[in-house]
């Protein structure tokens, strides 16, 4: 045994030397000193040779162990530190390199934007899923199987009872079935449609209001809205409250502000009508309330979902929305 230790050693000794490069160099290590390594295994046997050899071997595997480590250890400090300059030198004159830093998309900031204002006014911010039940995205709003209403969000269907939300409003549903007034959320998220063009993509964002107590009327609507779109674009932005018809919401009022592109001339961002549609709003539909164990006679309230995309198109002036989804870094950096 005392001639293959040191065979085993001269060996090793041999193939260390002339190694250069950090696999090799590990393959070394796993080869002799690993825990199934050849070194390893011969000292493991030695327990099992007779009695008045023992300490003689044991005494010896160890100092080929501790030789082979140190040689591993000089090994690896010069093949590191040989790859700084690979001549040898490192010119300390070059240039550093800078690091290259990230930041958050034009989407988030608009989306962490929008519910700073609104969590200020007292609003929570609460999250539904994407993939929904026909239920909650359109069944529990009043748009029952087969009305007409279905046709303005054209669906990507799952399976029959399954959708892609088509919009964050079925989260008012999930909200409202699983606790009583008074409630104040906003529920930002991506939502799903068929639908392509210049202001339009088959992915895009929204943010969900929903504020049910008593006493809320349509005034405290557009004075919760104004107050948003003026510390969103400035104190003296021009928004109109447009009567318009969703099926969960009855009065309902679209919000438009003025183009900024054109400046309300009309351009092919606001197809030339001078204003952009920002979100839809209304007071919560009393057959709402029905699906979800409120009391009409009781309780109030008012909901509004808003394009972010189309927000921040305004905010950035951005005249085409797929830029949003284009990851052009030449795009992205300005922001
Ligand atoms: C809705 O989605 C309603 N759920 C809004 C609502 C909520 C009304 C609560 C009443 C109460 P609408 O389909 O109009 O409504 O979409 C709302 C906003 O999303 C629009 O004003 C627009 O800003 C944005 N939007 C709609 N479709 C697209 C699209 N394909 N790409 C980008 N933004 C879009
Ligand atoms: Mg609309």
């Amino acid at each position: 045994m005392k001639e293959q230790l040191l065979k085993l050693e001269e060996r090793a000794l041999e193939e260390i030397a002339a190694i250069d490069d950090p696999p090799e160099l590990e393959k070394f290590r796993i080869k002799y000193l690993g825990k199934k390594g050849q070194l390893t295994s011969m000292m493991k046997s030695v327990g099992g040779l007779p009695s008045d050899e023992r300490p003689k071997i044991g005494k010896l595997a160890n100092l080929v162990k501790i030789n082979l480590s140190k040689r591993f250890q000089e090994a690896k400090e010069s093949l590191f530190s040989g790859k700084v300059g690979r001549d040898g030198f490192i010119d300390v004159t070059l240039p550093g390199r800078e690091p290259v830093f990230g930041h958050l998309h034009p989407i988030t900031l608009v989306i962490k934007e929008v519910c700073e204002i609104f969590s200020r006014m007292g609003f929570r911010v609460v999250k539904g899923p994407n993939v929904e039940l026909d239920y909650y995205n359109f069944e529990a709003l009043n748009i029952p199987k087969d009305h007409p209403a279905r046709d303005m969000q054209d669906t990507f269907y799952i399976s029959d009872n399954v959708v892609l939300r088509t919009h964050t409003s079925p989260i008012q549903v999930r909200v409202m079935e699983s606790r009583q007034p008074p409630v104040s959320i906003i529920a930002p998220g991506k939502v799903y449609r068929r639908d392509s063009d210049v202001s339009h993509t088959p992915m895009f964002h929204q943010v969900e209001g929903l504020l049910v107590d008593k006493d809320v009327s349509f005034g405290d609507l557009k004075g919760t809205l104004t107050s948003f779109v003026r510390q969103m674009f400035g104190s003296d932005t021009r928004l109109r409250f447009r009567p318009s018809f969703f099926p969960f919401t009855e009065p309902s009022a679209e919000v438009d502000i003025l183009c900024v592109l054109c400046g309300g001339k009309g351009c092919r961002t606001c197809s030339h009508t001078g204003w952009l549609e920002i979100l839809g709003s209304g007071m919560v539909d009393p057959e709402v309330y029905r699906f979800v164990d409120y009391d009409a006679d009781i309780y109030s309230g008012f909901a509004f979902g808003m394009g972010i995309e189309r927000i921040a198109m305004l905010k950035y002036g951005i005249d085409d929305i797929q830029l949003f989804f284009k990851n052009d870094m030449r795009f992205l950096r300005q922001f």
